[in-house]
């Protein structure tokens, strides 16, 4: 009797979890842009584009709460300045959580800047921001969100660039109780995307086109209000927090490529900044 029944627990407990490097056509859907968003191949390719008219985007059709979510992305080439390409977490209401990659554009042979964004319950204001050590246009490239009860970590083909600590113990507040689905999209930000909107997008090398595949979630399922994992056993990111050499490489990509980071800017906030800016580095691993 016990056999089957923990055979059957097995199985629920599996197929709640998901590792997939997958099938877009399965995956997600696209949500917007009236044709200009398109699954191409055999589901293993997005093209997202950007004309004058409107942008394009997809979403995830699963909901995840924690886990570790990886997307390959070959950014507009060329003049891709106003625009702005992202792949993000995001949840639902007014109170939501989000975790942002944002790919703003620049002219032809200037650098993208990757901006970075923390929103909890509703409030963002975490900008950090970043040129990259590769032509992002050029080919394929790993972005991915690392999100769980300890500590959030933006990796750029698995270096980590930015971590946010679960600092609650601060009064800080931290992404743990609503699920959050991965979005991305192509849209049109000239007003602050480049050089904080001096640089407008040129409109006659429209359309601009993004690209995306490896859609990976190696993730904990958010199904009937309840999540898939519960502890490192069931999810081997879980727990994961940065090591000593992975502090290293953060540490590096912060010194050589950070352009802007919020905990710096103290004009910005003349009250104080905030919180976590200031109580980090009081909490060791
Ligand atoms: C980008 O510019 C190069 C050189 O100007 C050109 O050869 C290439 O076709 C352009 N690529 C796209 C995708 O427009
Ligand atoms: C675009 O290039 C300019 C000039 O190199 C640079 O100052 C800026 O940070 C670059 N990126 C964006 C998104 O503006
Ligand atoms: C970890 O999670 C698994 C699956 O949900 C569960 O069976 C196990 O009891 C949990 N272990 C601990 C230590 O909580």
């Amino acid at each position: 009797m016990a056999i089957p029944m923990c055979l059957v627990i097995t199985l629920v407990f599996c197929s709640l979890m998901v590792a997939n490097a997958g099938n877009f056509y399965q995956d997600v859907d696209i949500t917007w842009g009236d044709g200009r968003g398109k699954i191409l191949g055999n589901g293993n390719l997005i093209s997202l584009s950007l004309d004058k008219a409107s942008g394009s985007g997809f979403q995830s059709n699963n909901e995840y709460l924690y886990g570790k979510i990886d997307m390959q992305i070959k950014l507009v080439p060329n003049n891709s300045a106003g625009t702005v390409t992202s792949f993000y977490l995001k949840s639902q209401g007014s109170a939501w959580d989000e975790i942002d990659f944002e790919f703003l554009g620049n002219l032809s042979g200037d650098p993208y800047i990757v901006h970075t964004n923390v929103f909890t319950q509703g409030k963002g204001d975490r900008e950090q921001q970043f040129y990259l050590w590769f032509d992002p246009t050029a080919d394929f490239h790993t972005y991915s969100i690392l999100w769980n009860p300890a500590n959030i970590v933006l990796y750029v083909d698995n270096r980590p660039i930015r971590e946010f600590k679960n600092l609650e113990s601060f009064g800080v507040p931290y992404p743990k109780k609503q699920s959050m689905r991965m979005y991305s999209s192509i849209w049109d930000a000239d007003n602050w995307a480049t050089r904080g909107g001096l640089v407008k997008t040129d409109w006659s090398q429209a359309p601009f086109t993004a690209s995306f595949r490896n859609f990976n979630a190696n993730a904990c399922l958010w199904s009937n209000g309840a999540s898939s994992c519960t502890n490192s056993t069931s999810n081997p990111w879980f727990s994961h927090q940065l090591d000593s050499n992975s502090q290293g490489v953060l540490k590096w990509v912060q010194k050589n490529y950070m352009v802007y980071n919020y905990c710096t800017d103290t004009k910005r906030f003349p009250q104080g900044l905030p919180l976590e800016c200031t109580v980090a580095n009081k909490k060791s691993n």
